[in-house]
């Protein structure tokens, strides 16, 4: 049993939806959690400032005295990963980028699969890696979605709001052109603002959502190193972001249904 928190960070609320996921599959689990408001977004920035950010945000979760780390932004995974991994060599790094193409993999019929996600995810081609290495024949149309985080860092997230349908409809085009069955949410901001998306496609559209996919595999990491936390107890929960607290508390606690005001707090890295 090893009862130190789980580290897991984004660049701010998109990491939530992680977090959502954790606190249903394992309750007993404590995590800190880090959005790193003040640099985001990320999606747009070159790998060199991705990499740079990882290692800082590693850092700081390594502070906090962490057992593992959940890197709950697919554009860090799918840019800074190997440098996190290599920096950290004794300590589960977990990404969300093979678990979601795991899932979506395991989920399409037809071979389609559609990726929406950041510029920077699009650009490293991280997601047509992973698909083709577990199913050479799939086919990925992977689209750039740069609207869609501010959006949600600004609390744009209500499904009628004209300019998220809009871009929601912009770049679910070329996805219903190719004729995908399965949408990898490749952000994880998107599940925050997926009643938007989902209007946009086709309503058998099978939506996956790369945090939640990522958890399963943070727990069973955990659990064949023998370091689950003690399952008959509650975890405790912080989050630390490093602009203003406000949006992210607001966003946050609605979408996770609970207040996290009194467990957030400022941070510098
Ligand atoms: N939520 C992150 C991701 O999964 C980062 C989005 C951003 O900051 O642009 O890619």
């Amino acid at each position: 049993m090893d009862t130190r928190p789980i580290g897991i960070f984004d660049s701010g609320l998109g990491g939530l939806t992680a977090v959502r996921a954790l606190v249903h599959a394992a309750p007993w689990e404590s995590f800190v959690y880090l959005g790193d408001t003040k640099n985001a977004p990320y999606g747009d920035r070159s790998r060199e400032e991705l990499v740079a950010l990882s290692r800082q945000n590693v850092r700081f979760l390594r502070r906090q005295g962490v057992k593992a780390i959940l890197v709950a932004c697919n554009t860090s995974t799918a840019n800074a990963m190997d440098a996190m991994r290599a920096e950290n060599p004794d300590l589960p790094v977990i990404g969300v980028i093979e678990p979601a193409a795991a899932a979506a993999v395991s989920v399409t019929e037809t071979g389609r699969i559609g990726v929406m996600a950041t510029a920077a995810t699009v650009a490293s081609g991280a997601y047509a890696r992973a698909v083709g290495r577990l199913d050479p024949r799939a086919a990925v149309t992977a689209v750039a979605c740069p609207k869609l985080v501010p959006l949600v860092e600004s609390g744009r997230t209500a499904p009628e709001d004209g300019e998220l349908r809009a871009a929601a409809a912009e770049y679910a085009a070329p996805l219903l052109a190719a004729g995908v069955d399965t949408v990898v949410l490749g952000c994880t901001h998107y599940p925050i603002i997926r009643r938007a998306i989902r209007a946009a496609l086709r309503p058998d559209t099978a939506l996956i959502d790369s945090g939640a996919a990522s958890v399963g595999v943070l727990l069973k990491a955990l659990e064949s190193c023998g370091q689950l936390g003690d399952t008959a107890g509650t975890g405790s929960r912080r989050f630390c972001c490093t602009a203003s607290p406000d949006t992210f508390v607001a966003v946050g606690s609605a979408f996770l249904g609970w207040d996290m005001s009194g467990a957030t707090e400022p941070a510098a890295l």
